[in-house]
């Protein structure tokens, strides 16, 4: 009997030693996943720290660590005209009048001899997606194969020039050779510029290129590389000398674009008088369109003002969006009650048109673009205004009316994170 009691005893403490055990490991496993999965944002967290030491410098000798490198494509005619392409990073613009381009080749490249003999080349600007064409290019010689003819892209004969471009590109650039230099490893050939050929797609407003448009592929460290986002516009140091900020406050910086985009968004309501082009408005669609929605039933239409005259209309009519008279475009985000259907009494669609609209404004400020969110539902008076001025159909609802320009500067995304708003349990 006192022996069973003893054993009853001993198993007891080995059932209790063994739950704490167990009980530890758990929480350290936790805790040990909890550190791992913070460490890991903690490094797509604010990248300014690496930015901020300066001068922590290390040699390395002579190096061409030179920021960025173009991904330039040259086309050329052989002595039989048959047409070539080669990838040059060696090479940029290097005279204005005229207008020059610098390419370097060493004389092993069968294009070498093919400028010496034509005395022209095209400089071929390439987008993100053509990297494959750029890198093919740059590691075979048209001494050995047909390269238009391996990679399917198309020659074009120069219009101005004894030289092919390439019909894909986006940019193609007709030059006529003027001189060349001896370097040592390369000869710089210099090409006065005859003519610039750009796919409209890429043109802006203005009919200038817009560079987060053609997303120009771009060389370095022996990597690929795509155009990142716009910082501020050329020539506007002199305001931050002047206390108004140049580049926008960017005071969260992320190694990841997604959270930095998403974390830097603000609501703009001071623009510039800079239009915005068809392909940016429609950039800002296409991502509204990509947000979920209930059932897949997409129930929205998508309204683009540009008329100023609506504009200024919905300027006046709105409490809070006044600045519609500042943007030469708005996009009227409302909900397709034909599209609704049977869910059309929940409400899904204000849900889906607001995961739409929130979409369209992280676009924008991903374009360097500003954007706010100006209320039409759930207000009646605010309806039926935009109802009236863009003399919608009854089943379109307006949730809101975003008006869309470049911003001047003046608004900051606000730091909203607060711990005290999370509940972990
Ligand atoms: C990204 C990249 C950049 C290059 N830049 C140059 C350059 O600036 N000058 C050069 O002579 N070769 C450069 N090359 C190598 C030539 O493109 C390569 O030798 C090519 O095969 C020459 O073609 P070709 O013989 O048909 O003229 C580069 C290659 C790559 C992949």
């Amino acid at each position: 009997m006192q022996k069973s009691k003893y054993l009853n005893i001993i198993l007891a403490i080995a059932i209790l030693v063994l739950v704490i055990q167990l009980t530890n490991k758990n929480e350290r496993s936790e805790r040990q996943t909890l550190t791992t999965a913070e460490s890991a944002l903690d490094t797509l967290l604010t990248k300014s720290d690496t930015a901020m030491k300066p001068f922590k410098k290390k040699s390395l000798g002579v190096r061409s660590e030179v920021y960025p490198k173009p991904a330039f494509v040259i086309g050329t005619y052989d002595k039989s005209g048959n047409p070539n392409i080669m990838t040059a990073a060696w090479a940029g613009i290097c005279n204005s009048n005229p207008l020059s381009i610098a390419v370097s080749m060493r004389p092993a490249t069968y294009s070498y001899g093919n400028v010496m003999e034509s005395k022209a080349f095209t400089v071929n600007i390439p987008s993100s997606e053509m990297a494959r064409y750029v890198d093919y290019a740059g590691r075979l010689s048209g001494k050995d194969v047909d390269k238009f003819k391996e990679t399917g892209l198309t020659p074009v004969k120069g219009e101005f020039v004894n030289a092919p471009y390439v019909k894909e590109f986006p940019i193609v650039i007709e030059c006529e050779l003027t001189t060349f230099h001896d370097l040592g490893s390369h000869r710089q050939f210099i090409g006065k510029v005859i003519d610039v050929k750009v796919n409209e797609a890429v043109l802006n407003a203005e009919g200038r290129v817009d560079v987060n448009v053609l997303n120009p592929l771009i060389y370095g460290s022996g990597n690929y590389y795509e155009t990142g986002r716009w910082i501020a516009k050329a020539g506007e140091s002199l305001n931050d000398i002047d206390g108004k900020p140049f580049v926008p406050d960017y005071s969260r910086r992320y190694a990841n674009e997604t959270l930095e985009v998403i974390h830097n968004r603000k609501s703009v309501r001071h623009f510039t008088d800079q239009a915005v082009s068809k392909g940016q408005i429609e950039a800002l669609l296409k991502a509204g369109m990509a947000a979920p929605t209930a059932a897949n039933r997409q129930p929205w239409k998508f309204y683009v003002v540009t008329n100023a005259k609506t504009l200024n209309l919905l300027a006046e009519q709105l409490p809070y969006a006044k600045m519609l008279s500042q943007v030469q475009a708005a996009i009227v985000v409302c909900g397709d009650m034909d599209k609704a259907g049977n869910l059309k009494e929940q409400g899904y669609w204000a849900q889906d048109c607001a995961a739409a609209s929130e979409n369209i404004l992280l676009a924008a400020e991903s374009l360097g673009l500003g954007a706010v969110w100006t209320a039409a539902y759930p207000y009646e008076d605010r309806i039926k205004a935009v109802t009236q001025a863009l003399d919608l159909p009854e089943n379109h609802i307006p949730l809101n009316v975003i008006p869309v320009g470049y911003p001047t500067g003046e608004d900051f995304p606000k730091d909203k994170w607060k711990p005290e708003n999370v509940v972990w349990q």
